[in-house]
């Protein structure tokens, strides 16, 4: 064994800052406890793309007013979803980053795009799955195409020889963590691997102006570079999120230079692949006929751009044991605990004896303050055992004295509702200064504070 000539690195997984020694707080970005220890060759910088690619095309600087600026073409995505997230459509010569946990419908969501477009040549190299395996997810999906290459592939130079080979306009690698350059030692998914596969693809997407998709894993060991060492890298990140005991996957950019990072797309995972959910309001609130049922309330939220409906619900019961147990899902618990605080003084509801349950329905993760009222009229209809009203919803942020302050575009949200077939909506005071409310068919509540909330609700 060579043991006494092997090198080795301290790596960042946050950032990937490298250190000779050891630290307990990265010297760059200040993560604690984020070094792990990588080998490394002799000459780590030398990448194949660098050797063969980078001296016939030497760059010129240019004078900024005389670079052409042909409005970066974009790729239509078949999935309208997908084209809203990137800001329009997939940027010619651009490395994206799909990331999100293992199992969320990443390659699903990939193959099933780039199974319906036909027009161009299109490489997925997937370094997780056989093409056997692949080919059967391609016909659970349904789609198929005469244009799209698939490889099994983990060595970043014998990918290079493919694509010398087929000569792609759209790569894909799935994951970028099971790709290993052989010229860095340390194994396939550590940060030095990470950092240097996604450079010479970005090299690559760049000099021959191919967009470059790749999907990467997040996990919370830590013993794989999460995509944070890649977000420097990519031009956009777009993150994967949802609940796998649930239908329904969000994708959001947290990152793009191309577009917008307030934009969301919304699908639902069904039996053959992904479905498109252009609106969401529909499945995220139960359309029961029929009694209705205490401790549920109908919010208007803001995701991205996107106005929603969502179903709060709650159950308040007597409290069995001494200390009142509170356990929020999709909410945050703190701002729940503020809001029964609030509750208990100004509306005098005895709730610390009480045990309180809050969900949001349909597995989301709701952060808009906007949702505060639906909140506490859900807490307060199972408090009294009352159920709200059919076609009332709720929007309106609550303070800590208990006044009802107004949220972003409330317009939007009031006419989400109106659009859902709401009748009635309760919003803060004044939110509507200057907008012209006499044509809408909803029936619009101002209130103030909590207490003239309440009263409009249970009388
Ligand atoms: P996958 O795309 O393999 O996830 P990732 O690449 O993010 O790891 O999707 C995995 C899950 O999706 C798997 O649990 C099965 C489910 N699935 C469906 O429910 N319907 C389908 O049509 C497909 C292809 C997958
Ligand atoms: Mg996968």
């Amino acid at each position: 064994m060579a043991k006494t000539k092997e090198k080795t690195r301290w790596f960042c997984t946050e950032c990937g800052a490298d250190s000779p020694k050891w630290e307990g707080r990265c010297p760059s970005c200040g993560a604690w406890n984020s070094m792990v220890e990588e080998r490394v060759s002799p000459s780590p910088r030398k990448s194949p793309a660098t050797r063969t690619r980078t001296t016939p095309n030497r760059s010129v600087p240019q004078k900024v007013s005389e670079i052409k600026a042909s409005e970066e073409a974009r790729i239509h995505m078949p999935s309208e979803e997908l084209n809203r997230v990137l800001g329009g459509g997939l940027v010619s010569g651009s490395l994206v980053l799909i990331g999100g946990e293992p199992g969320i419908g990443k390659s699903t969501l990939v193959l099933q795009n780039i199974l319906s477009i036909k027009s161009r040549r299109i490489l997925y190299v997937s370094g997780e799955e056989s093409a056997m395996q692949i080919k059967l997810r391609a016909d659970r999906i349904g789609r198929m195409s005469d244009n799209c290459y698939i490889v099994t592939e983990t060595s970043l130079e014998t990918i290079f020889e493919h694509i010398a080979e087929i000569e792609p306009q759209l790569l894909i690698v799935d994951s970028i963590q099971t790709i290993a350059s052989d010229a860095i030692e340390s194994a396939a998914g550590s940060v030095s691997q990470v950092r240097e596969c996604a450079a010479s693809l970005l090299r690559y997407a760049k000099e021959e102006n191919v967009p470059v998709l790749l999907i990467g894993h997040i996990n919370k060991e830590g013993s794989l570079a999460g995509p944070k060492v890649l977000e420097h890298i990519v031009d956009a990140v777009l993150q994967f999120e949802g609940d796998r005991q649930y239908m329904y996957r969000i994708l959001r950019a947290t990152k793009n230079r191309f577009g917008n990072t307030s934009e969301l797309g919304v699908y639902e995972m069904c039996q053959r692949g992904l479905r498109e959910v252009s609106n969401p309001s529909e499945m995220l609130i139960s359309r029961q006929t029929g009694e209705q049922l205490s401790g549920c309330a109908i919010g208007v939220t803001i995701e991205g751009q996107r106005p929603f409906l969502i179903e709060t619900q709650a159950l308040v019961s007597t409290a069995a044991y001494g200390t009142p147990q509170r356990s929020v899902t999709g909410f945050d618990s703190k701002r729940m605990n503020m809001l029964l605080a609030v509750l208990e003084k100004r509306v005098g509801f005895k709730l610390a004896q009480k045990d309180v349950f809050l969900n949001i329905a349909g597995g989301l993760k709701v952060a808009d303050p906007a949702l505060d009222l639906a909140v506490i009229a859900a807490i307060l209809s199972s408090n009294v055992d009352m159920a709200i009203q059919h076609g009332i919803c709720l929007s309106g942020e609550v303070g800590l004295s208990g006044e009802i302050r107004p949220a972003a575009r409330m317009e939007q949200r009031v006419r989400e509702a109106e659009k859902l077939g709401m009748e009635t909506i309760i919003i803060p005071r004044g939110s509507l200064k200057g907008v012209d409310t006499s044509r809408m068919a909803i029936k619009i509540v101002e209130v103030s504070k909590v207490e003239e909330a309440f009263r409009h609700l249970f009388g």
